[in-house]
C-alpha cells in the first residue's frame, strides 16, 4: 500500500511496483491515472481517520494482509512562520503526521498477517537535518514522522513489523514546482552527491528497506544524496 500515488513519486513508486509484478493499493484525494490489474485506487482524504479505517477493511477483504506500507503523501507549505496561519500549520499536521499516524495504526494488523518481513516506510526530507528556514512547519511535521519511526519500530518489533523513513532531498515534482531554481541549486549543492534526485534514485533504496533484504533493519532513516 502506497499513499499519495495520483502523482509524484507515489505515482513512480506505485508504477515501479506494479511493473515488478506487485499487487499495489494507492490512495488520495483525486482519482489516479494509473490503470493496471494489480492496481486499486481508493479516493480517500488521509485527514479522515474514518476513511483510512474503510479503506483498510477494502484491503483486508480484497487481499486479506499488506507486506508493506508506504506512507508518502505529503503537503509543503514554503513560507516564514509568521505568515503561516494556525489552519495552515494544522492541516500540514494533519496530513503529514496524524494521517501517517493513523495509516500505520489501521494497517498493521494487516501487516502482521504477511509472511514475508512487513514493513512501514515514511517518507522525510532534508528539511528536517539541515533545518532549513521557510520551511519551520513542514519540516516540524516530518521531524515528528522521524520521531514516530523510531519508537513505532521498538513497539511493533514484537509483531514482526519493522519501521523505517527515507529522506529526500529535492526531486522534481508538484511539491517543488513553486521553489525559485536558486534554491533548488543551493540545496543540491550542499548534498555530497551533487545533482537532482530522480525517481530511479529513490525506487531501488525504497525496494530494498521494504523488503526481506533489510529484514534486520528497523528504526532507520536513509537520507538519499549524501546530506551531512
Ligand atoms: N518533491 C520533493 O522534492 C520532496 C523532497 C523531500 C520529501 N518529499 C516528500 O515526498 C512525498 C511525496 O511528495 P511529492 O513531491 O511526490 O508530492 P506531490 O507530487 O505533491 O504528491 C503528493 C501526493 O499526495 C496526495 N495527497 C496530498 N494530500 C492528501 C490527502 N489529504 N489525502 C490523500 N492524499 C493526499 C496527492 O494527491 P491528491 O492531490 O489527489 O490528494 C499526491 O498524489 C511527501 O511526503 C513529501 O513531503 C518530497
Amino acid at each position: 500500500m502506497i499513499t499519495g500515488t495520483r502523482t509524484g513519486i507515489g505515482r513512480a513508486l506505485a508504477e515501479h511496483f506494479l511493473d515488478r509484478g506487485h499487487q499495489v493499493v494507492g490512495c488520495s484525494r483525486r482519482p489516479s491515472a494509473i490503470e493496471h490489474p494489480g492496481y486499486r485506487h481508493h479516493e480517500v482524504d488521509l485527514t479522515d481517520g474514518k476513511g483510512i479505517k474503510a479503506m483498510c477493511r477494502a484491503v483486508r477483504a480484497e487481499h486479506g494482509y499488506l507486506d508493506a506500507v508506504v506512507n508518502n503523501a505529503g503537503v509543503a507549505n514554503m513560507n516564514h512562520f509568521m505568515m503561516t496561519p494556525e489552519e495552515v500549520a494544522r492541516k500540514i499536521f494533519d496530513v503529514n503526521f496524524f494521517a501517517v499516524l493513523n495509516c500505520c495504526r489501521e494497517s498493521a494488523k494487516l501487516l502482521q498477517k504477511s509472511s514475508g518481513s512487513p514493513a512501514i516506510l515514511n517518507v522525510s526530507s532534508v528539511a528536517v537535518p539541515w533545518a532549513l528556514a521557510g520551511q519551520l512547519v513542514y519540516s516540524a511535521s516530518k521531524s515528528a514522522v522521524e520521531q514516530l519511526t523510531r519508537v513505532m519500530s521498538k513497539e511493533v518489533a514484537d509483531l514482526g513489523i519493522r519501521v523505517n523513513g527515507i529522506g529526500l532531498p529535492p526531486v522534481h515534482t508538484v511539491l517543488t514546482r513553486t521553489v525559485p531554481r536558486e534554491k533548488i541549486d543551493d540545496l543540491i549543492g550542499r548534498q555530497t552527491l551533487k545533482r537532482m534526485c530522480t525517481m530511479s534514485d529513490i525506487t531501488g533504496p525504497v525496494e530494498f528497506l521494504i523488503s526481506p533484504e533489510s529484514s534486520f533493519v528497523t528504526g532507520e532513516t536513509l537520507f538519499l544524496g549524501g546530506v551531512h
